[in-house]
């Protein structure tokens, strides 16, 4: 098979060099934008420090603004022969990353309004589906691979790969909506949001360093470009997210991290791998079912609460037990039966955990200080992506191999 030439590894280098630049400079704006957000009204409170300042939130607005820009200038450079109509030269990479970009300012710019205008869930589970349509689209004039190679065990009934067809496109747009929705709803602590996008995008790099030296280079060279601007951007906005925090991150980064790691999951073909780092995220959020759904009660913050030491402990929600639908009591006896609720009754009266990996964590743990919370959940990420690397590698040999 052919290997990738010098010109693409100095692509990667000159991308590497861009993005140190894209550091630099945000985290010099950063600064410069925190009195202009307060000004404007767009600011929380962070509720785990006793009588807080006004904290900017929404930065994940400015990360993105100066991640679009570099990857605008880059991509001129690095496809700088299809934009000069070099017929020999091939557009589908060309297409694949204006596509890419579209729906990454589409998200952002989505995740702003959220901000401003704090939208309802159930258009939040609208909005990244329809953002990533411009990508499902490239994805099916340039590669339209619905086939899913099956493990050896289901072979001998199924053959060796099905053809999903349109429920695979179903499937990579549900994944925009989680990838944006996941990281967003494991949240509420300084640093969180920021911490846990990048050691998902550094694992997704790694992946793609590893993948660059194997016979299928090319999407993961694409995927480097837009993976390595995502990382610097990332670790500036974390400089100013890490308890205690400058800046929020806000929905506008939540979006914008989740749909930008959904464009190179897709358009790198790599999406169930790309899965295989939100192990937490797919934790958290089907822990968080019975709430999502309403069958418990879901009050507006789930985030872990402050005790009188002031450190952090499992946040509670109480309510009626005559309230509780036949699911909701469903959900309750399955969570106690497997040890992840903590429950206290009185008479009619329940009071439980809000059902969070956070929440959970503290149980466990006992209270901590908020920055230990940030750097234990970010320890089970980085855990999560050493068992990923062994499920995708030497796993997989097992399941897939000849
Ligand atoms: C999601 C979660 C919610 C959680 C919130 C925290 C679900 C369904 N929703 O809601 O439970 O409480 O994120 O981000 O799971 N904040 C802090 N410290 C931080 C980060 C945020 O105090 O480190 C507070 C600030 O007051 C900030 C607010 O959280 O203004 C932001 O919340 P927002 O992002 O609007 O909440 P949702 O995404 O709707
Ligand atoms: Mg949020």
């Amino acid at each position: 098979w052919n290997t990738p030439s010098g010109e693409n590894w100095l692509l990667i280098h000159l991308n590497l060099i861009f993005s140190v630049i894209t550091y630099w400079l945000t985290i010099s704006l950063i600064p410069k934008f925190k009195r202009r957000f307060i000004q404007k009204n767009l600011f929380g409170f962070d509720l785990h420090k006793v009588k807080g300042p006004k904290i900017p939130e929404a930065f994940g607005f400015i990360v993105g603004l100066t991640y679009l820009v570099t990857l605008f200038i880059f991509s001129a450079i690095a496809f700088r022969q299809s934009i000069l109509r070099d017929h020999n030269c091939p557009q589908k990479e060309f297409v694949e990353s204006v596509a890419g970009l579209l729906c990454i300012s589409c998200m952002l710019m989505f995740g702003f309004a959220d901000d401003v205008l704090d939208i309802p869930w159930r258009y939040k589970l609208l909005l990244p589906s329809i953002a990533s349509l411009p990508l499902l689209m490239v994805y099916y004039v340039n590669f339209n691979s619905t086939t899913v190679i099956l493990p050896k065990f289901l072979r001998s009934t199924f053959g060796l790969s099905v053809n999903l067809g349109i429920f695979y496109y179903v499937y990579m747009g549900m994944l925009a909506v989680f990838c944006s929705n996941a990281i967003n709803i494991l949240a509420g602590i300084n640093g969180l949001e920021a911490g846990q996008s990048l050691i998902i995008a550094l694992s997704v790099c790694l992946f793609n360093i590893i993948e660059m030296f194997g016979e299928f280079w090319q999407p993961h060279q694409f995927s480097l470009f837009f993976m390595i601007p995502f990382v610097s951007v990332t670790l500036a906005l974390l400089k100013f997210n890490w308890c205690p925090a400058e800046v929020f991150v806000g929905d506008t980064y939540c979006y914008f991290a989740g749909m930008t790691l959904a464009v190179v999951g897709i358009l790198g073909h790599f999406s169930k791998t790309l899965l295989l780092f939100f192990i937490p995220q797919i934790f958290n959020f089907l822990y968080s079912v019975p709430q999502l759904f309403h069958f418990m009660p879901c009050p507006r913050h789930r985030m872990p609460a402050l005790n009188e030491e002031k450190l952090l402990v499992a946040s509670k929600v109480a309510f009626a037990k005559s309230e509780l639908t036949l699911l909701g009591k469903f959900c309750i006896k399955i969570l106690k039966i497997v040890k992840l609720l903590d429950s206290r009754e009185s008479k009619d009266i329940m009071e439980c955990n809000n059902l969070t990996l956070l929440n959970l964590v503290l149980i466990y743990s006992g209270p901590v200080r908020e920055a230990s919370l940030t750097k234990i959940l970010l320890l089970i990420q980085v855990l999560c992506s050493c068992i990923a690397f062994t499920i995708r590698y030497p796993l997989a040999s097992v399941f897939y191999g000849a």
